[in-house]
């Protein structure tokens, strides 16, 4: 992520402005190039001139750049119907029976700390006493319905209504008032263009991780989709595979894994451009894992790619049922992959979510690595609205708007494949694996943009349903670790009065049982941008791999 400063500020903004001008720009150019082709052509019917336009010495004299503009007008042409195309209904997962739709909001309400919050944030910023009991209606029909709810479930509904009126102790204004509830995967899909320039720079990356991939030794296994059926096109995903994926919609990257002792890795990467960011990462990872080790004692890494979300036009994302079947299919055909290492950052919390919440997988995960996870304290708004409807004002918040939330194959992916109770991990889960023996560490950026990384670390390390007040202490905005020091809870005092300095932000990595990592003035993902917290990083996979 971008930091705050003004330059970067300037170009962030300049960049998306460029980038969004260049489709209407040469559209509107091209309607120039076609007047003129067709002024002055005439005929008695339209077969008649658009045969002589063709014809006509005006296109074979375009210079290579009018035919650029040209190519990029009938890309935005394309794209403009591609978003039409796009919003088609979601196909939502089964509906569950009351009974567990009733446990699903029971739990809501016992992890909801702030239920002005949660209210808010939900209804898109909006004040409570701007929420009608309609919509309030229309927004628990999504959430626990999928917005599928027939006459029979006005009752149900009006229960849950009365429950949240008991929680905010007073009524909502009969029928509807002025705010309107985030309903992610009913509402329609924002996005925003792209064009050919964009894609162009995206397959460069493209080619430049594959290559990058292949120097530091992985294998390629490829899928139909992740070769072929995919814009921008990549040759060399085709031209360098080792061997079809076994699975049908997942293409990934492998390091074999040989040794006999220790546990393989998985690393599941977030929404971005793909494995590009990661690959230092991963090839530190590697060293710090194999570096000293013989051939017979290599621990081996799974990537899987998830081209829905690397900024490309692709298939749908798989749905749980298709990934978790995948999955499985992978991991059995892997040597060596029996038990293993889980690695995610960002929007892979969400698979790791689909693994940890299945029993059978879920038995194989030794130890989980979650880097800025978004599926923790999912119930609460701060993910979907920073994420979807947040207006940016700083230059991290540009970034992410423009190339994460409004890119096509994202908003498609959160817009209508997203269903949050599908995806949530509650820390009840994360507690009965620890009970089973598996190891989990969240990493957390003390500036996240998208997640309350405060309230989420406090959750995981208190085991107590966070306090939305809790006060800050003044401390330097550097970017330094908070990694390795031990300090037991304590209270500092501040100016102010007293300030809790909260302990679980300073304990060391141990390598037992439920973790947290706090990095004090970083932001989402700026974890992989230097190699001393990577470092850090690698320790905790390197001991996870140990498998105690
Ligand atoms: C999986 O791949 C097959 C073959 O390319 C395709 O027909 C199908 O739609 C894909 N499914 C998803 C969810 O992408
Ligand atoms: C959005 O992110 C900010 C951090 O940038 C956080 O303080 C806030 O709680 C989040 N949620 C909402 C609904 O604004």
């Amino acid at each position: 992520m971008l930091n705050d400063s003004r330059r970067e500020y300037f170009a962030i903004r300049f960049v998306i402005i460029l980038l969004s001008a260049i489709g209407p720009l040469c559209t509107a150019y091209t309607a120039t190039l076609l007047r003129r082709v067709f002024v002055s052509t005439r005929g008695p019917s339209l077969e008649v001139i658009a045969q002589a336009a063709w014809e006509n010495a005006h296109w074979s004299s375009l210079s290579p750049f009018q035919w650029y503009c040209v190519a990029e007008a009938a890309f935005y042409l394309f794209f403009l119907w591609y978003r039409t195309h796009l919003q088609r209904e979601a196909l939502h997962p089964p509906l569950r029976s009351k009974a567990d739709r009733q446990a699903l909001f029971a739990k809501v309400v016992s992890e909801m700390h702030d239920p002005e919050k949660f209210l808010s944030g939900w209804f898109r910023g909006a004040k409570v006493e701007d929420i009608g009991r309609e919509d309030l209606k229309g927004f628990a029909a999504w959430a626990f319905f999928e917005g599928r709810t027939t006459e029979e479930d006005a009752e149900e509904l009006e229960e849950i209504t009365v429950k949240m009126e008991g929680l905010i102790g007073r009524k909502f204004k009969a029928g509807r008032g002025t705010a309107r509830g985030l309903r992610l995967t009913v509402d329609p899909i924002e996005m925003s263009t792209r064009c050919l320039l964009w894609y162009t720079i995206i397959m460069l990356v493209d080619t430049v991780a594959h290559i990058r991939m292949l120097r530091y030794g992985m294998k390629y296994y490829s899928t139909a989709d992740s070769t072929l059926k995919v814009f921008p096109p990549r040759p060399l995903a085709e031209i360098t595979a080792t061997a079809a994926s076994p699975a049908e919609n997942i293409s990934y990257w492998l390091r074999p894994h040989t040794s006999k002792t220790r546990l393989p890795v998985v690393f599941l990467h977030g929404i971005g451009v793909g494995l590009h960011p990661h690959i230092e990462f991963l090839h530190e990872l590697d060293e710090g894992l194999n570096a000293k080790s013989g051939a017979d004692d290599k621990v081996g890494i799974l990537t899987i790619e998830v081209l829905q979300i690397s900024s490309r036009l692709t298939h749908s994302i798989p749905t749980r049922e298709e990934f978790l079947e995948q999955m499985t299919q992978i991991l059995d055909s892997t040597p060596g992959y029996e038990r293993f290492v889980l690695c995610s950052h960002s929007y892979g919390s969400v698979f790791t979510t689909y693994l940890l919440t299945h029993d059978a997988l879920a038995a194989r995960v030794a130890g989980t690595l979650l880097l800025d996870p978004v599926t923790i304290m999912l119930h609460m708004p701060d993910v979907a609205y920073n994420f979807t409807v947040r207006e940016p004002r700083h230059a991290n918040e540009w970034e992410l708007w423009y190339f994460a939330s409004k890119d096509p194959g994202v908003s498609h992916t959160l817009g209508r494949h997203f269903f949050w109770s599908q995806n949530v991990l509650w820390r009840e889960r994360i507690m009965e694996l620890v009970g089973q023996g598996s190891r989990v560490t969240v990493s957390l950026a003390s500036r996240d943009l998208i997640v309350d990384t405060q309230a989420v670390g406090a959750y995981l390390a208190r085991g107590e349903v966070p306090d939305p007040v809790i006060v800050e202490g003044k401390g330097e905005r550097q970017r330094h670790m908070e990694l390795g020091t031990h300090e037991a809870e304590q209270k500092g005092v501040d100016g102010k009065g007293e300030v809790e300095v909260e302990g679980w932000k300073k304990k060391a990595f141990t390598g037992k049982g439920l973790e947290v990592l706090w990095w004090d003035g970083f932001d989402h993902a700026q974890v992989f941008d230097d190699r001393a917290t990577r470092a850090k990083l690698v320790d905790v996979l390197v001991e996870y791999s140990r498998d105690r």
